[in-house]
């Protein structure tokens, strides 16, 4: 109980220079099953405390068999991210510091913080010099964000007041989504009240949003115009024609919103940003910060080109809160959350440790390796890269085996990689059919990962030819 602060972050250090020290021997997998876990953490709530260190050491012993190695360079699952060291250190330090970064005056250096890296972010990206932006906990949030600024401004022209009103007796809203779009995308839309107002618009084979579906129905009604379109989509890092389906939308009165999770970070680059040509016209942006900027799980960013409707959609009061002076900046006006961790400080040290172009060479790189690792897999035998290459997404299809649909073979090959320890990536159903999909997103990831994980996949993909072979408790 008695343990002092300097001491257990002593101790956490020994745990996590440890855990480094150990990180390019471990298998890229989960070492325990959820019943060891258990057993390891579970049990009833002590009656009486304990000394904090030894606290800290059963929570390694414990949970460490339990993690999934996905900050390590041959992690090619979902969309993560690893975390630069800075941005490690940094959230040590905030947690010390314990900052809640809901007012100015709470804490004004995350304040200013906020403000700084709002700018230095927005200048990256290329979008409108007077865009706002709140600082979430990931996208998920950032398209609530995004969507809530979206929902005040299109009601308002059409004479509807919607956070004073709400949606009874208003005006019938259209929302048209792209199919292919994120699951927080409909999320959002539902605890917005929006749901019921969704129309699905068509994609091609890639997920982009196809035009001639988008046309045939933003003429159906005339009711307050909402458009989700996607920079970066999960499975194959297509983008939507955003130029046209801007262009469109706004001459119709209409708002459009951008999940560009990760998608987003490519507008840092001169040579990538052409492929996301129309981003800067949307009206509200949604990305993560924790993925390919790789810094710690959570912080998003919520964009909005329309500072006025981002404020009057999120913007809260209570008498005992301390209101800033109009020259600062209150973070808890621009995200539906209020007391939170001073995420912006993070930001700021990451994105001065790497300067612009630390974060250009990061993405082009994770592009790079992405194309290089979609070559060695589309020149193998029994499997076709399916997605055009154009960001740092990887899809994957199996070919069928005599006994074996392209289903199972796909989902023989996804178990035994995640098994396999050397390399892990993560299933998808895209367009209807299932695929194995790689990310990369890593700062730590180089061509010697990139290569293990195509000589791996190339390896366990072989091993089916020879019905029998692949058993995937045998798996090395
Ligand atoms: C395209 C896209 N949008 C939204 C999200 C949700 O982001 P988060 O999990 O950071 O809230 C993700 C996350 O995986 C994503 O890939």
């Amino acid at each position: 109980m008695t343990t002092a602060l300097p001491d257990l972050l002593r101790r956490v250090t020994d745990h996590a220079t440890e855990y480094e020290a150990r990180a390019a021997s471990r298998p890229v997998s989960v070492a325990a099953s959820t019943d060891v876990l258990r057993a390891a953490l579970g049990g009833p709530l002590p009656a009486h405390g304990q000394d904090a260190a030894e606290v800290l050491d059963e929570l390694v012993r414990g949970a460490e068999p339990g993690l999934l190695p996905s900050a390590a360079p041959g992690f090619f699952g979902f969309v993560m991210g690893g975390a630069h060291p800075v941005a490690v250190a940094t959230e040590w330090l905030l947690s010390v510091w314990d900052q809640c970064a809901a007012l100015h005056a709470t804490s004004p250096a995350a304040s200013v913080a906020e403000e700084v890296t709002a700018a230095w972010l927005v200048d990256l990206f290329g979008l409108p010099t007077t865009t706002s932006v709140g600082v979430t906990s990931g996208c998920a949030t950032a398209n609530l964000t995004g969507l809530a600024a979206a929902r005040h401004r299109v009601f308002a022209r059409h004479g509807w007041d919607v956070e004073a009103q709400g949606l009874v007796g208003a005006p019938v809203p259209r929302v048209l989504v792209s199919r292919a779009c994120h699951a927080t995308v409909l999320r959002a839309l539902r605890l917005l009240g929006l749901a019921g107002q969704i129309r699905m618009i068509d994609t091609d084979d890639q997920g982009r949003m196809r035009l001639d579906a988008f046309a045939r129905v933003l003429d159906d009604g005339d009711g307050p115009l909402i458009v989700c379109a996607q920079a970066g989509n999960v499975d194959t890092g297509a983008v939507d024609p955003l130029a046209e389906v801007c262009a469109l939308t706004h001459a119709r009165g209409g708002w459009v919103h951008l999940d560009a999770a990760f998608g987003m970070w490519a507008a840092a680059s001169p040579r990538l940003r052409p492929r996301l040509a129309g981003l800067a016209d949307a009206d509200s942006w949604a990305t993560d910060a924790h993925k390919w900027l790789n810094v710690p799980y959570d912080c998003g960013l919520a964009f909005c080109a329309d500072p006025k409707a981002h404020r009057a959609a999120l913007r809260t009061h209570a008498e005992y809160l301390t209101v800033a002076a109009p020259q600062h900046r209150d973070p808890v006006d621009w995200t539906p959350e209020m007391s939170r961790r001073a995420r912006a400080v993070v930001l700021w040290t990451t994105l001065r440790h790497l300067g612009r172009d630390g974060v250009v060479d990061l993405v082009e790189r994770c592009c790079a390796l992405a194309r290089r690792l979609a070559g060695r897999l589309a020149a193998a035998d029994g499997m076709s890269v399916v997605n055009d290459v154009v960001l740092n997404q990887v899809l994957v299809r199996f070919d069928p085996e005599p006994d074996r649909s392209r289903a199972e073979v796909t989902a023989a090959v996804t178990a035994a990689l995640q098994a396999d320890g050397r390399a892990w990536a993560s299933p998808t159903v895209a367009d209807g059919e299932p695929a194995l999909r790689f990310s990369v997103c890593n700062w730590q990831t180089g061509t010697d990962e990139v290569d293990t994980c195509a000589d791996v996949v190339v390896e366990l993909r072989a091993r089916l030819r020879h019905p029998g072979a692949l058993v995937l408790e045998e798996a090395p």
